[in-house]
């Protein structure tokens, strides 16, 4: 065979397909030439293809060999013959291939149904997964500070006592630095590396040790990323959870940028008429500092068991960045002022979509996931008819 009219994607079955072993030379008449390709084209077509193209070039009616059989009366008596015959062995070669063709597709038919498969039952419908729900409430948030001109910035998960602690302003014997609070590692810290014993970050703070470090304020970023802590599993605890944190560094920043952006983030994350307020409170790294609470979103202030009858619920904790941090980071705490904040995305999460129990959003329970989760891709709903 010499394979020059056969189209490249049947190549392959040269030596495995029966049907593909008809010689493919030229005929001499460019008119059964063209017919080539679709005589090497059999072997790879479907039940209903195949009747048609047997209908197309052999049916009695219209075959396009039929008609050039047909013709022969119109030529000279010796073309007549070379061309006869031409037609003659292409039929041939068309017949062989269509037989062989039909034998394949019933002995696939029978293998099939051998392996019990029945190609009329209806598909399956696929599910093409969602986004999880702590995956969005992060990409929601970071969103919206990006908005307001804030950068990503990312840190380690391991850390050392002094960035996550000791330049964070945390007195040398704060009880957060207790063995039953902190993960510590058994490895020490790389030879020359100063700041104390490795430990898994209790929360992203230290990455605004290490932002102020890399450079000079105007600073402005959000920090999202996972902490680690020694506690149990419960309804509302996990071991190990997201955080985002929030700084904005600068000169003549004061607790009225706090409170406006904050305040701002509360009506764009959860809906336009949000309230918030703010509570005092107490971090190392900040002071003043605050918790903030949004109304609950489930009764709307009106009190409910989720929000144990408040009509408040707690978001995050933040303040102005305490000066001894500033000065931690080398910079002069008289010049410079900013605030910060801290959140946690799960716990925003199963209060914004009213799930009571945190371990629903680590148990990839689909049911769960379906009610919560954006549809990732495409706009079918997930469901891939
Ligand atoms: N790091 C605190 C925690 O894990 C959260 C926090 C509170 C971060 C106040 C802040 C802040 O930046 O200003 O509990």
């Amino acid at each position: 065979m010499t394979g020059s009219a056969r189209p490249p994607t049947t190549a392959t079955n040269d030596s495995t397909d029966p049907a593909g072993s008809v010689t493919m030379a030229s005929t001499g008449f460019p008119e059964l030439d063209a017919l080539l390709p679709r005589l090497a084209a059999v072997p790879a077509l479907e039940a209903a293809a195949l009747e048609a193209e047997q209908v197309a070039v052999l049916g009695r009616k219209s075959g396009l060999l039929t008609a050039a059989l047909k013709s022969l009366s119109s030529l000279p008596v010796d073309e007549r013959k070379r061309f006869g015959a031409a037609v003659n062995q292409l039929k041939g070669q068309f017949e062989a291939a269509f037989a062989a063709r039909a034998e394949a597709l019933e002995a696939e038919r029978r293998r099939r149904e051998a392996a019990g498969l029945d190609l009329t039952m209806p598909g399956r419908r696929r599910w093409v997964g969602a986004e999880h729900p702590v995956t969005r409430v992060v990409d929601e948030i970071v969103g919206i500070f990006r908005e307001l001109g804030f950068a990503v910035a990312t840190g380690p998960e391991v850390e050392t006592e002094w960035y996550n602690f000791l330049a964070l302003n945390f007195p040398a014997d704060h009880p957060a630095m207790d063995m039953h609070d902190t993960l510590y590692l058994d490895t020490p810290p790389a030879e020359g590396e100063p700041g104390g014993r490795l430990l898994l970050r209790t929360h992203t703070s230290p990455v605004q040790i290490r932002t102020l470090l890399a450079g000079p304020p105007p600073v402005r970023v959000v920090i999202p990323g996972m902490v680690y802590r020694n506690d149990a599993i419960d309804a509302s605890h996990l071991p190990a959870f997201s955080q985002i944190e929030g700084l904005a560094v600068d000169e003549g920043i004061s607790f009225v940028d706090l409170k406006a952006t904050l305040t701002h983030f509360a009506r764009r994350f959860f809906s336009p008429a949000t309230r918030s307020r703010f509570r005092p409170s107490f971090f190392p790294f900040t002071e003043p500092s605050a918790e903030m609470d949004v109304e609950c979103q489930l009764c709307h202030g009106r009190g409910c068991p989720a929000c144990k009858g408040t009509g408040w619920m707690e978001i995050l904790g933040c303040g102005m960045v305490h000066p001894a941090v500033l000065e931690n980071c080398k910079l002069d705490s008289e010049r410079y002022t900013g605030w910060a904040f801290g959140m946690g995305p799960h716990r925003i999460a199963l209060l914004r979509y009213g799930v009571p129990d945190i371990r629903l959003l680590l148990g990839g329970d689909m049911r769960f996931l379906e009610q919560v989760g954006r549809p990732g891709g495409t706009d079918t709903g997930g469901v891939d008819a």
